[in-house]
């Protein structure tokens, strides 16, 4: 089929969305139960597209670097390091609701409007009843839902889940002092918070936190030298008041951070290098470099720890979102954790004098560098940039339809599918032998003699495998193969060793 590339249109993201339950990439879940908000469950493959993102991730951070080691920290931690990363205190949106509908959202968010201006909005949201106009108060914004000016205060929602750990209810001795008092809401509310408190920890919001306090256990356990790096992929929670787009912003999701400690006064130079790198590694996964750009932080718009952070934002199917923050966090992580804990988390330097006294030897709070990518965001990210449909004409002449996954081959969850033509013959058993050389070289590949060929190269063409390898009467004789070009759609008759070797050599980058 000779093919043209048409541009991915219309609702590119519907589509992503139901190629992804077909395929067994993501599904909603709990769905026999109606699902739950904003949670998603990996299929088959996308767990695999999941591990091979963070398989990448890992080799271009740990294993191809000498000087960052990695780490799998607890989900939980102490308490006290929310309290000192200041993530108790300041880690929330603020939370609004519409007086009018009754919807909840972040007022940052919020479409804004001129205050003194006139809002027309409908009761019971935008497909409700009457038209309304309104004055837009001094907030100047209105509700995402129905345009209504009407809005409660806006309140600090903290975006940490608090849990309990251990077996004590913690309410249980409350209630028995509460029984029979009469006490106003407030006091009881700060009863319950004050109960609470005593057991609470919470899922982490962001990886990070673990490679500060284990700073000191890293450097000395691997005798690492300034410059290193600690890097993390794992789970991170954040009770998001708007999720939004499919696995773009939800609750549960999946992290790759690295803290990357330097010298006071080399900070600038560090962050230049980590926004190039990790420009370049998206690049070298990606097809169109065009839908990644590198976008500075206004001053007003850094976090309270940073100098200076650089977003790397992907253009999404509904517009340029971000991907990984790579940002200068300063000394402020270790600082606050080693004044809170009292213990020195600090690095000596014999080579260097210190620059305060002209002496030998420096004792310095690292700066930090951090690149911190979202791993569940990634693979959205790779999904739309390798989501494709083009039309051909076939050997009748006919208009045929494909869509494609042109994921990396490295990121693609089969390396190859090995294809019997008919299920019988010795076909099959030459196949199986076939998979089984195959999987001892490491390969991820499928087995695959369901429908007739065609369906099985659609169906391989829509989860991105690269190469269909297929086996039929004359392989038997002559041990070959044909390779079918998952991109190309080209075939080529090739002796096995040759096509296996097209498919490692695609892998290694070499074509
Ligand atoms: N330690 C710094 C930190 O966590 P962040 O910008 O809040 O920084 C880093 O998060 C990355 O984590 C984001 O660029 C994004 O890719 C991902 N991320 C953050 N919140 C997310 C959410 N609710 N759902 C999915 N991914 C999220």
């Amino acid at each position: 089929m000779a093919n043209q590339a048409e541009p991915a249109q219309g609702d590119t993201m519907a589509k992503i969305v139901s190629l992804c339950k077909r395929r067994g990439f993501i599904f909603q879940s709990s769905e026999i139960y109606g699902g739950l908000k904003s949670c998603y469950d990996y299929g088959p493959l996308g767990a695999e597209l999941k591990r091979n993102i963070a398989a990448e991730w890992w080799r271009s951070m740990v294993y191809e670097r000498d000087n960052i080691v990695g780490l799998d920290a607890a989900i939980m931690m102490h308490p006290q390091v929310w309290q000192t990363s200041g993530h108790l205190a300041g880690f929330s949106d603020p939370l609004v609701d519409c007086l009018n509908c009754k919807e909840r959202f972040r007022a940052d968010k919020a479409p804004r409007a001129e205050p003194g201006s006139q809002s027309v909005f409908t009761t019971g949201g935008k497909t409700g009843g009457q038209k309304h106009s309104a004055t837009v108060t001094a907030k100047g914004y209105v509700c995402p839902n129905c345009n209504s000016p009407g809005l409660s205060d806006e309140r600090q929602f903290n975006l940490m889940f608090r849990t309990a750990i251990g077996p004590v209810d913690p309410l249980a001795d409350l209630t028995k002092e509460l029984a029979g008092q009469v006490l106003s809401a407030e006091k009881i509310r700060e009863m319950i918070d004050e109960a609470v408190r005593k057991t609470a920890v919470y899922l982490r919001p962001e990886t990070a936190q673990a490679m500060f306090v284990q700073f000191l256990n890293v450097q000395q356990s691997m005798a690492m030298k300034i410059p290193f790096g600690i890097a993390q992929v794992g789970k991170s929670f954040r009770n998001e008041i708007v999720t939004e787009h499919f696995i773009f912003r939800s609750c549960e999701f999946e992290q790759m951070e690295m803290e990357f400690f330097c010298e006071p006064g080399t900070q600038k130079e560090w962050l230049a290098y980590w926004r190039n790198e990790r420009m370049a590694w998206y690049h070298r996964f990606a097809n169109s470099k065009e839908a990644f750009r590198i976008r500075q932080h206004a001053t007003d718009e850094l976090a309270h720890y940073s100098d200076d952070c650089y977003d790397i934002e992907y253009l999404y199917p509904w517009g340029w979102g971000e991907l990984e923050g790579v940002s200068s966090r300063t000394d402020f992580d270790l600082s606050r954790h080693a004044e809170a804990s009292g213990v020195k988390l600090s690095y000596f330097d014999q080579q260097k004098n210190d620059p305060a006294t002209g002496k030998p030897g420096w004792r310095y709070i690292p700066y930090v560098i951090e690149p911190a990518a979202g791993l569940t965001r990634s693979v959205l990210c790779f999904l739309a940039d390798a989501y494709a449909e083009e039309s051909g004409v076939d050997a009748d002449g006919a208009i045929k339809k494909r869509v494609l996954l042109k994921l990396h081959p490295r990121l693609a969850p089969y390396k190859a599918a090995i294809l019997p033509l008919v299920k019988k013959d010795g076909q099959p058993e030459m196949a199986m032998d076939l998979v089984a050389q195959m999987r001892k070289l490491g390969l991820n590949v499928s087995y695959d003699d369901k429908q007739s060929i065609g369906k099985r190269y659609a169906r391989h063409d829509e989860i991105g495998t690269p190469y269909c390898l297929t086996i039929d009467n004359d392989s038997l004789k002559d041990n070959s193969v044909t390779l079918r070009d998952r991109d190309t759609a080209t075939q080529e008759r090739l002796p096995v060793a040759a096509a296996i070797a097209t498919v490692q050599r695609r892998l290694d980058g070499s074509i």
